[in-house]
Protein backbone atom coordinates (compact mmCIF):
# COMPACT_ATOMS: atom_id res chain seq x y z
CA UNK A 1 0.00 0.00 0.00
CA UNK A 2 1.57 2.96 -1.02
CA UNK A 3 -0.11 5.98 -0.76
CA UNK A 4 1.74 9.65 -0.63
CA UNK A 5 0.23 10.74 2.43
CA UNK A 6 0.78 7.62 4.16
CA UNK A 7 4.65 6.42 3.98
CA UNK A 8 5.32 3.39 5.06
CA UNK A 9 7.51 0.40 4.34
CA UNK A 10 7.77 -3.54 4.97
CA UNK A 11 10.97 -3.66 7.22
CA UNK A 12 12.86 -7.45 8.15
CA UNK A 13 12.54 -7.42 11.82
CA UNK A 14 15.56 -9.85 11.58
CA UNK A 15 18.10 -7.93 9.06
CA UNK A 16 16.44 -4.73 8.22
CA UNK A 17 15.74 -5.34 4.98
CA UNK A 18 13.47 -3.32 3.72
CA UNK A 19 10.66 -3.60 0.64
CA UNK A 20 7.21 -1.12 -0.34
CA UNK A 21 5.26 -4.17 -0.07
CA UNK A 22 4.76 -6.83 2.06
CA UNK A 23 6.80 -10.52 1.44
CA UNK A 24 6.48 -13.64 2.69
CA UNK A 25 10.36 -14.17 2.50
CA UNK A 26 12.76 -11.60 2.96
CA UNK A 27 15.03 -10.94 0.07
CA UNK A 28 17.95 -9.70 2.61
CA UNK A 29 18.32 -12.57 4.94
CA UNK A 30 16.16 -15.46 4.04
CA UNK A 31 13.54 -15.41 7.23
CA UNK A 32 9.92 -16.07 6.60
CA UNK A 33 7.48 -13.94 7.57
CA UNK A 34 9.49 -11.42 9.48
CA UNK A 35 8.28 -8.65 7.33
CA UNK A 36 6.65 -6.09 9.35
CA UNK A 37 5.06 -2.70 8.17
CA UNK A 38 6.85 0.66 10.03
CA UNK A 39 5.93 3.84 9.31
CA UNK A 40 8.53 6.34 7.56
CA UNK A 41 9.91 9.75 8.85
CA UNK A 42 8.38 12.57 6.35
CA UNK A 43 10.84 13.57 3.46
CA UNK A 44 13.54 15.87 3.85
CA UNK A 45 14.48 18.50 1.26
CA UNK A 46 18.30 17.56 0.30
CA UNK A 47 21.21 18.48 2.39
CA UNK A 48 18.51 20.25 4.79
CA UNK A 49 19.97 19.61 8.81
CA UNK A 50 16.49 18.45 11.01
CA UNK A 51 16.21 21.03 13.58
CA UNK A 52 13.82 20.92 16.52
CA UNK A 53 12.70 23.67 18.49
CA UNK A 54 13.27 23.07 22.05
CA UNK A 55 15.44 20.13 21.62
CA UNK A 56 17.56 19.28 24.99
CA UNK A 57 20.99 20.73 25.19
CA UNK A 58 23.57 18.63 26.66
CA UNK A 59 24.14 19.51 30.50
CA UNK A 60 26.73 18.24 33.13
CA UNK A 61 25.32 14.93 34.27
CA UNK A 62 26.01 15.59 37.80
CA UNK A 63 23.17 18.52 37.23
CA UNK A 64 20.96 15.71 36.40
CA UNK A 65 18.12 15.55 38.78
CA UNK A 66 17.39 12.21 39.81
CA UNK A 67 16.52 9.97 42.38
CA UNK A 68 12.97 9.60 44.69
CA UNK A 69 11.21 13.31 43.30
CA UNK A 70 10.41 10.88 39.74
CA UNK A 71 8.90 8.69 41.83
CA UNK A 72 5.76 7.91 42.94
CA UNK A 73 3.62 4.92 44.78
CA UNK A 74 1.22 3.67 42.99
CA UNK A 75 -0.86 2.97 46.26
CA UNK A 76 -0.55 -1.10 45.74
CA UNK A 77 2.82 -1.74 47.52
CA UNK A 78 3.26 -4.97 45.60
CA UNK A 79 3.26 -3.74 42.45
CA UNK A 80 5.64 -0.85 43.52
CA UNK A 81 8.01 -3.64 44.40
CA UNK A 82 7.80 -4.99 41.28
CA UNK A 83 8.40 -1.69 39.75
CA UNK A 84 11.79 -1.49 41.54
CA UNK A 85 10.37 1.09 44.25
CA UNK A 86 7.05 3.11 42.49
CA UNK A 87 6.43 4.14 39.21
CA UNK A 88 8.50 6.28 37.31
CA UNK A 89 7.21 9.60 35.52
CA UNK A 90 7.32 9.35 31.85
CA UNK A 91 8.30 5.74 31.86
CA UNK A 92 6.46 2.79 29.99
CA UNK A 93 5.34 -0.32 31.72
CA UNK A 94 4.03 -2.85 29.51
CA UNK A 95 2.37 -5.92 31.59
CA UNK A 96 1.69 -8.99 29.48
CA UNK A 97 -0.13 -11.90 30.26
CA UNK A 98 -2.87 -14.54 29.47
CA UNK A 99 -6.19 -13.95 28.63
CA UNK A 100 -8.06 -13.81 31.81
CA UNK A 101 -5.27 -14.12 34.00
CA UNK A 102 -6.12 -10.16 35.44
CA UNK A 103 -4.56 -7.94 33.59
CA UNK A 104 -7.39 -5.38 33.51
CA UNK A 105 -8.17 -5.63 37.13
CA UNK A 106 -4.47 -5.33 38.05
CA UNK A 107 -4.13 -2.21 35.78
CA UNK A 108 -7.81 -0.81 36.89
CA UNK A 109 -6.96 -1.38 40.44
CA UNK A 110 -3.70 0.68 40.22
CA UNK A 111 -5.70 3.39 38.69
CA UNK A 112 -8.17 3.14 41.51
CA UNK A 113 -4.93 3.39 43.92
CA UNK A 114 -3.78 6.38 42.55
CA UNK A 115 -6.50 8.07 42.22
CA UNK A 116 -7.06 7.56 45.88
CA UNK A 117 -3.87 9.41 46.23
CA UNK A 118 -5.74 12.44 44.63
CA UNK A 119 -3.58 11.81 41.30
CA UNK A 120 -5.66 12.22 37.89
CA UNK A 121 -5.63 8.80 35.88
CA UNK A 122 -7.09 7.99 32.52
CA UNK A 123 -8.32 4.70 31.75
CA UNK A 124 -7.93 4.17 28.02
CA UNK A 125 -10.21 0.86 27.20
CA UNK A 126 -10.08 -0.50 23.82
CA UNK A 127 -11.86 -3.42 24.40
CA UNK A 128 -14.42 -3.06 26.72
CA UNK A 129 -16.64 -0.06 26.89
CA UNK A 130 -16.71 2.56 29.55
CA UNK A 131 -19.68 0.85 31.02
CA UNK A 132 -18.09 -2.22 31.67
CA UNK A 133 -15.30 -0.73 33.02
CA UNK A 134 -17.54 0.71 35.29
CA UNK A 135 -19.10 -2.47 36.33
CA UNK A 136 -15.62 -4.10 36.91
CA UNK A 137 -14.80 -0.91 38.73
CA UNK A 138 -17.83 -1.30 41.51
CA UNK A 139 -16.91 -5.03 41.83
CA UNK A 140 -13.69 -3.70 42.86
CA UNK A 141 -14.91 -1.09 45.36
CA UNK A 142 -13.75 2.15 43.53
CA UNK A 143 -16.66 3.43 42.07
CA UNK A 144 -15.74 6.87 44.10
CA UNK A 145 -12.21 7.13 42.67
CA UNK A 146 -11.67 10.31 40.17
CA UNK A 147 -10.87 7.49 37.01
CA UNK A 148 -11.29 8.81 33.78
CA UNK A 149 -12.18 6.37 31.31
CA UNK A 150 -12.71 6.60 27.39
CA UNK A 151 -13.30 4.04 24.82
CA UNK A 152 -10.90 4.74 22.39
CA UNK A 153 -8.47 2.44 19.73
CA UNK A 154 -6.57 5.45 17.68
CA UNK A 155 -3.22 6.07 18.76
CA UNK A 156 -2.80 9.47 17.84
CA UNK A 157 -6.00 10.48 19.76
CA UNK A 158 -5.01 8.53 22.82
CA UNK A 159 -2.08 10.87 22.32
CA UNK A 160 -3.88 13.77 22.29
CA UNK A 161 -5.99 13.00 25.37
CA UNK A 162 -2.90 12.31 27.46
CA UNK A 163 -1.63 15.88 26.53
CA UNK A 164 -5.36 17.15 26.71
CA UNK A 165 -6.37 15.60 30.22
CA UNK A 166 -2.36 15.72 31.66
CA UNK A 167 -2.85 12.86 33.97
CA UNK A 168 -0.17 11.11 36.52
CA UNK A 169 -0.57 7.95 34.71
CA UNK A 170 -2.61 6.14 31.76
CA UNK A 171 -3.68 2.57 31.22
CA UNK A 172 -4.05 1.18 27.86
CA UNK A 173 -5.84 -1.68 27.51
CA UNK A 174 -5.07 -3.04 25.42
CA UNK A 175 -2.09 -1.99 23.35
CA UNK A 176 -3.26 -4.86 20.67
CA UNK A 177 -6.24 -2.72 20.29
CA UNK A 178 -4.59 0.44 18.83
CA UNK A 179 -3.87 1.64 15.28
CA UNK A 180 -2.13 4.86 13.49
CA UNK A 181 -3.29 5.84 10.74
CA UNK A 182 0.65 6.13 9.76
CA UNK A 183 0.25 2.57 8.47
CA UNK A 184 -2.30 0.62 5.73
CA UNK A 185 -2.53 -2.59 7.90
CA UNK A 186 -5.03 -3.92 9.67
CA UNK A 187 -5.50 -3.00 13.37
CA UNK A 188 -3.75 -5.74 15.88
CA UNK A 189 -1.09 -6.69 13.18
CA UNK A 190 2.35 -6.22 14.31
CA UNK A 191 3.24 -3.16 12.44
CA UNK A 192 0.43 -1.74 14.27
CA UNK A 193 0.72 -2.39 17.63
CA UNK A 194 4.67 -1.86 17.20
CA UNK A 195 3.90 1.92 15.58
CA UNK A 196 1.05 2.35 18.48
CA UNK A 197 3.54 1.60 21.02
CA UNK A 198 6.33 3.60 19.96
CA UNK A 199 3.79 7.10 19.31
CA UNK A 200 2.35 6.17 23.21
CA UNK A 201 6.24 5.95 24.37
CA UNK A 202 7.11 9.31 22.45
CA UNK A 203 4.04 11.00 24.43
CA UNK A 204 5.34 9.46 27.62
CA UNK A 205 8.92 11.00 27.29
CA UNK A 206 7.30 14.34 26.00
CA UNK A 207 4.59 14.77 28.79
CA UNK A 208 5.92 12.92 31.96
CA UNK A 209 3.50 10.72 32.08
CA UNK A 210 3.49 7.17 33.42
CA UNK A 211 2.03 4.98 30.72
CA UNK A 212 0.60 1.14 31.40
CA UNK A 213 0.19 -0.71 28.37
CA UNK A 214 -1.71 -4.45 28.60
CA UNK A 215 -0.81 -6.54 26.18
CA UNK A 216 -1.83 -9.85 25.21
CA UNK A 217 0.67 -13.01 25.19
CA UNK A 218 0.46 -14.99 21.93
CA UNK A 219 0.52 -18.46 21.87
CA UNK A 220 4.25 -18.98 21.33
CA UNK A 221 4.42 -17.07 24.88
CA UNK A 222 5.70 -13.50 23.54
CA UNK A 223 4.04 -10.47 23.34
CA UNK A 224 2.23 -9.24 20.33
CA UNK A 225 4.29 -11.56 18.07
CA UNK A 226 7.67 -10.75 18.03
CA UNK A 227 9.49 -9.23 21.06
CA UNK A 228 8.98 -6.01 19.45
CA UNK A 229 7.74 -4.50 22.25
CA UNK A 230 10.02 -5.21 24.58
CA UNK A 231 12.60 -2.99 23.54
CA UNK A 232 10.71 -0.14 23.42
CA UNK A 233 9.15 0.24 27.12
CA UNK A 234 11.35 0.91 29.80
CA UNK A 235 9.37 -1.97 31.88
CA UNK A 236 8.09 -5.76 31.33
CA UNK A 237 5.74 -7.17 33.71
CA UNK A 238 4.62 -10.40 33.32
CA UNK A 239 1.52 -11.50 35.00
CA UNK A 240 1.55 -15.27 35.80
CA UNK A 241 -0.54 -18.05 37.18
CA UNK A 242 -2.65 -20.94 36.29
CA UNK A 243 -6.20 -20.11 35.43
CA UNK A 244 -7.36 -22.74 37.86
CA UNK A 245 -5.68 -21.43 41.02
CA UNK A 246 -5.96 -17.89 42.45
CA UNK A 247 -2.35 -17.40 42.93
CA UNK A 248 -1.21 -14.78 40.72
CA UNK A 249 2.87 -14.36 40.44
CA UNK A 250 3.81 -10.62 38.46
CA UNK A 251 7.05 -10.72 37.58
CA UNK A 252 9.19 -7.56 35.94
CA UNK A 253 11.64 -9.41 32.98
CA UNK A 254 12.59 -6.19 32.44
CA UNK A 255 13.73 -2.93 34.15
CA UNK A 256 15.23 0.49 33.35
CA UNK A 257 14.71 1.51 36.56
CA UNK A 258 14.92 -0.98 39.19
CA UNK A 259 16.15 -4.73 39.26
CA UNK A 260 14.38 -7.30 37.59
CA UNK A 261 14.20 -10.33 40.52
CA UNK A 262 11.33 -8.98 42.04
CA UNK A 263 8.32 -10.45 41.85
CA UNK A 264 5.00 -9.83 43.49
CA UNK A 265 2.22 -12.19 44.70
CA UNK A 266 -1.59 -11.83 44.17
CA UNK A 267 -4.62 -13.69 44.89
CA UNK A 268 -7.55 -12.98 42.88
CA UNK A 269 -11.01 -13.01 44.93
CA UNK A 270 -14.60 -12.07 44.42
CA UNK A 271 -13.49 -8.26 44.57
CA UNK A 272 -10.05 -8.34 43.05
CA UNK A 273 -7.08 -8.60 43.40
CA UNK A 274 -5.35 -9.04 47.41
CA UNK A 275 -1.75 -8.93 48.15
CA UNK A 276 0.02 -11.99 49.74
CA UNK A 277 1.62 -10.90 52.59
CA UNK A 278 3.18 -14.59 53.30
CA UNK A 279 3.95 -16.59 49.84
CA UNK A 280 5.07 -19.60 50.87
CA UNK A 281 2.31 -20.32 53.17
CA UNK A 282 0.16 -19.98 50.16
CA UNK A 283 1.75 -22.05 48.01
CA UNK A 284 2.19 -24.63 50.19
CA UNK A 285 -1.83 -24.58 51.78
CA UNK A 286 -2.44 -28.00 49.43
CA UNK A 287 0.38 -29.61 50.12
CA UNK A 288 -0.15 -33.61 50.86
CA UNK A 289 1.03 -35.09 54.17
CA UNK A 290 2.80 -38.18 54.03
CA UNK A 291 2.27 -38.58 50.05
CA UNK A 292 5.28 -39.47 47.67
CA UNK A 293 6.84 -37.68 44.71
CA UNK A 294 6.76 -33.63 46.83
CA UNK A 295 9.48 -31.85 48.13
CA UNK A 296 9.77 -28.63 49.41
CA UNK A 297 12.20 -26.33 48.17
CA UNK A 298 13.04 -23.27 49.32
CA UNK A 299 13.82 -20.43 45.94
CA UNK A 300 14.21 -17.33 45.86
CA UNK A 301 11.62 -14.46 44.22
CA UNK A 302 14.08 -12.15 43.36
CA UNK A 303 15.71 -11.05 46.86
CA UNK A 304 12.83 -12.71 48.77
CA UNK A 305 12.59 -16.06 50.11
CA UNK A 306 9.52 -18.34 49.21
CA UNK A 307 8.99 -21.84 49.73
CA UNK A 308 7.35 -23.74 47.32
CA UNK A 309 6.06 -27.58 46.68
CA UNK A 310 8.09 -29.88 44.01
CA UNK A 311 5.56 -32.71 42.88
CA UNK A 312 6.27 -35.49 40.70
CA UNK A 313 5.17 -38.36 39.49
CA UNK A 314 6.99 -41.22 38.09
CA UNK A 315 5.38 -43.92 36.72
CA UNK A 316 5.67 -47.14 33.99
CA UNK A 317 5.22 -45.86 30.14
CA UNK A 318 3.82 -47.69 27.70
CA UNK A 319 5.59 -45.01 24.87
CA UNK A 320 9.21 -45.93 23.08
CA UNK A 321 9.96 -42.23 24.00
CA UNK A 322 8.64 -42.06 27.65
CA UNK A 323 7.02 -38.64 28.04
CA UNK A 324 8.97 -35.66 30.41
CA UNK A 325 6.44 -33.28 31.11
CA UNK A 326 7.80 -30.17 33.51
CA UNK A 327 5.24 -27.26 34.29
CA UNK A 328 7.11 -24.18 35.86
CA UNK A 329 10.29 -26.00 35.61
CA UNK A 330 12.89 -25.64 32.28
CA UNK A 331 12.19 -28.80 30.01
CA UNK A 332 16.34 -28.73 29.57
CA UNK A 333 17.23 -28.88 33.01
CA UNK A 334 15.04 -31.77 33.57
CA UNK A 335 15.83 -33.59 31.12
CA UNK A 336 19.46 -33.57 32.65
CA UNK A 337 18.17 -33.96 36.13
CA UNK A 338 16.37 -37.06 34.91
CA UNK A 339 19.98 -38.24 33.17
CA UNK A 340 22.33 -37.73 35.89
CA UNK A 341 19.37 -39.37 38.54
CA UNK A 342 19.46 -42.49 35.88
CA UNK A 343 23.77 -42.68 35.65
CA UNK A 344 24.72 -41.63 38.51
CA UNK A 345 22.31 -42.28 40.90
CA UNK A 346 21.28 -46.02 39.41
CA UNK A 347 17.53 -44.90 39.03
CA UNK A 348 16.36 -46.75 35.98
CA UNK A 349 14.35 -44.05 34.52
CA UNK A 350 14.13 -44.60 30.87
CA UNK A 351 10.91 -46.63 31.05
CA UNK A 352 9.43 -44.29 32.97
CA UNK A 353 6.81 -41.47 32.29
CA UNK A 354 8.22 -38.58 34.68
CA UNK A 355 5.53 -35.34 35.35
CA UNK A 356 6.81 -32.17 37.37
CA UNK A 357 5.19 -29.95 38.53
CA UNK A 358 5.38 -27.10 40.66
CA UNK A 359 2.29 -26.39 42.52
CA UNK A 360 0.38 -23.40 42.55
CA UNK A 361 1.27 -22.21 39.08
CA UNK A 362 4.61 -20.91 40.23
CA UNK A 363 7.85 -20.93 37.50
CA UNK A 364 11.32 -21.55 39.08
CA UNK A 365 14.30 -20.88 37.34
CA UNK A 366 16.92 -21.07 38.94
CA UNK A 367 19.58 -24.09 39.52
CA UNK A 368 19.20 -24.65 43.31
CA UNK A 369 15.36 -26.15 42.22
CA UNK A 370 17.44 -28.94 41.07
CA UNK A 371 18.02 -30.72 44.24
CA UNK A 372 13.71 -30.45 45.14
CA UNK A 373 13.32 -31.84 41.76
CA UNK A 374 15.69 -34.65 41.92
CA UNK A 375 14.34 -35.89 45.57
CA UNK A 376 10.75 -35.39 44.25
CA UNK A 377 11.42 -37.81 41.69
CA UNK A 378 13.23 -39.97 43.34
CA UNK A 379 10.50 -40.25 46.69
CA UNK A 380 7.96 -40.97 43.52
CA UNK A 381 10.30 -43.95 41.85
CA UNK A 382 10.78 -45.01 45.34
CA UNK A 383 7.28 -44.84 46.50
CA UNK A 384 8.40 -43.58 49.70
CA UNK A 385 7.27 -39.69 50.81
CA UNK A 386 9.83 -37.08 52.47
CA UNK A 387 9.72 -36.02 55.81
CA UNK A 388 6.84 -33.20 56.37
CA UNK A 389 9.13 -30.96 58.03
CA UNK A 390 12.61 -30.83 55.44
CA UNK A 391 13.09 -28.17 52.77
CA UNK A 392 15.58 -29.14 50.38
CA UNK A 393 17.93 -26.76 47.74
CA UNK A 394 20.98 -26.97 46.15
CA UNK A 395 22.21 -27.34 42.66
CA UNK A 396 23.27 -30.45 40.99
CA UNK A 397 26.20 -31.30 38.92
CA UNK A 398 27.05 -33.41 36.11
CA UNK A 399 29.21 -35.98 38.09
CA UNK A 400 26.17 -35.81 40.58
CA UNK A 401 27.90 -33.70 43.22
CA UNK A 402 25.66 -31.21 45.00
CA UNK A 403 26.71 -27.41 44.58
CA UNK A 404 26.43 -24.48 46.31
CA UNK A 405 24.07 -21.53 45.74
CA UNK A 406 23.40 -17.93 47.12
CA UNK A 407 21.80 -16.45 49.94
CA UNK A 408 21.87 -20.10 51.88
CA UNK A 409 21.13 -18.28 55.42
CA UNK A 410 18.27 -16.33 54.13
CA UNK A 411 16.91 -19.59 52.73
CA UNK A 412 17.05 -21.55 55.91
CA UNK A 413 15.42 -18.46 57.82
CA UNK A 414 12.56 -18.67 55.73
CA UNK A 415 12.65 -22.58 56.05
CA UNK A 416 12.33 -21.87 60.38
CA UNK A 417 10.06 -19.27 59.57
CA UNK A 418 7.31 -21.61 58.24
CA UNK A 419 7.72 -24.47 60.66
CA UNK A 420 10.46 -26.16 58.59
CA UNK A 421 12.77 -28.67 61.41
CA UNK A 422 15.23 -30.02 58.75
CA UNK A 423 16.81 -28.12 56.02
CA UNK A 424 19.00 -30.34 53.34
CA UNK A 425 21.09 -27.99 51.44
CA UNK A 426 24.74 -27.94 49.65
CA UNK A 427 27.38 -29.29 52.35
CA UNK A 428 29.40 -25.88 51.50
CA UNK A 429 26.90 -23.88 52.06
CA UNK A 430 25.90 -25.50 55.83
CA UNK A 431 29.08 -25.22 57.56
CA UNK A 432 28.73 -22.66 60.25
CA UNK A 433 25.08 -22.35 59.58
CA UNK A 434 22.51 -22.32 62.31
CA UNK A 435 19.05 -21.03 62.76
CA UNK A 436 16.95 -21.96 66.37
CA UNK A 437 15.27 -24.85 66.29
CA UNK A 438 16.05 -25.65 62.49
CA UNK A 439 18.98 -27.83 61.27
CA UNK A 440 21.11 -27.31 57.99
CA UNK A 441 22.14 -31.01 56.67
CA UNK A 442 24.90 -30.31 54.12
CA UNK A 443 24.89 -33.18 51.73
CA UNK A 444 28.19 -33.42 48.87
CA UNK A 445 26.54 -36.00 46.49
CA UNK A 446 23.10 -37.75 45.42
CA UNK A 447 24.15 -40.11 47.56
CA UNK A 448 23.90 -38.26 50.39
CA UNK A 449 21.23 -36.63 50.17
CA UNK A 450 19.20 -39.72 49.28
CA UNK A 451 20.97 -41.22 53.02
CA UNK A 452 19.45 -38.07 54.96
CA UNK A 453 16.24 -38.29 53.47
CA UNK A 454 15.99 -41.90 53.49
CA UNK A 455 15.02 -42.55 50.12
CA UNK A 456 18.54 -44.68 49.66
P1 LIG B 1 -9.32 -9.64 33.65
O1 LIG B 1 -8.67 -8.57 34.45
O2 LIG B 1 -10.45 -9.24 32.78
O3 LIG B 1 -8.24 -10.42 32.77
P2 LIG B 1 -7.40 -9.93 31.49
O4 LIG B 1 -7.53 -8.46 31.36
O5 LIG B 1 -5.98 -10.37 31.80
O6 LIG B 1 -7.93 -10.67 30.32
O7 LIG B 1 -9.78 -10.74 34.71
C1 LIG B 1 -10.27 -11.92 34.27
C2 LIG B 1 -10.72 -12.88 35.31
O8 LIG B 1 -10.66 -12.47 36.65
C3 LIG B 1 -12.15 -13.19 35.03
O9 LIG B 1 -12.22 -14.57 34.74
C4 LIG B 1 -12.89 -12.84 36.25
C5 LIG B 1 -11.87 -12.80 37.30
N1 LIG B 1 -12.16 -11.81 38.34
C6 LIG B 1 -12.31 -12.22 39.64
O10 LIG B 1 -12.24 -13.40 39.97
N2 LIG B 1 -12.56 -11.28 40.63
C7 LIG B 1 -12.65 -9.96 40.31
O11 LIG B 1 -12.87 -9.13 41.22
C8 LIG B 1 -12.50 -9.54 38.95
C9 LIG B 1 -12.60 -8.10 38.56
C10 LIG B 1 -12.24 -10.49 38.00
MG1 LIG C 1 -8.52 -7.40 29.85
Amino acid sequence: MVDKARRSAFVCQQCGHAAPRWLGQCPGCGAWSTMVEEALPAPRARGARETRAGAPAPRPLAAVRAGAALRRSTGLAELDRVLGGGLVQGSVVLVGGDPGIGKSTLALQACGALARQGLPVLYVAGEESPEQVRLRADRLGMAEAGVLVVAETAAERVAELIDETRPAAVVVDSIQTLHTSALGSAPGSVGQVRESAALLVACAKASGVACFLVGHVTKEGTLAGPRVLEHLVDTVLYFEGDGAHALRVLRAVKNRFGSTNEVAVFEMGESGLAEVPNPSAAFLAERPAGAPGSAVLATLEGTRPVLVEIQALVSRSGLAMPRRTAIGLDPGRVALLLAVLEKRARLPLHAEDVFLNVAGGLRVDEPAADLAVVAAVASSARGRALAADVAVWGEVGLTGEVRAVGRAEVRLREAARQGFRRCVLPASNARGLAVDGTRAEGVATLEQLFEVLALA
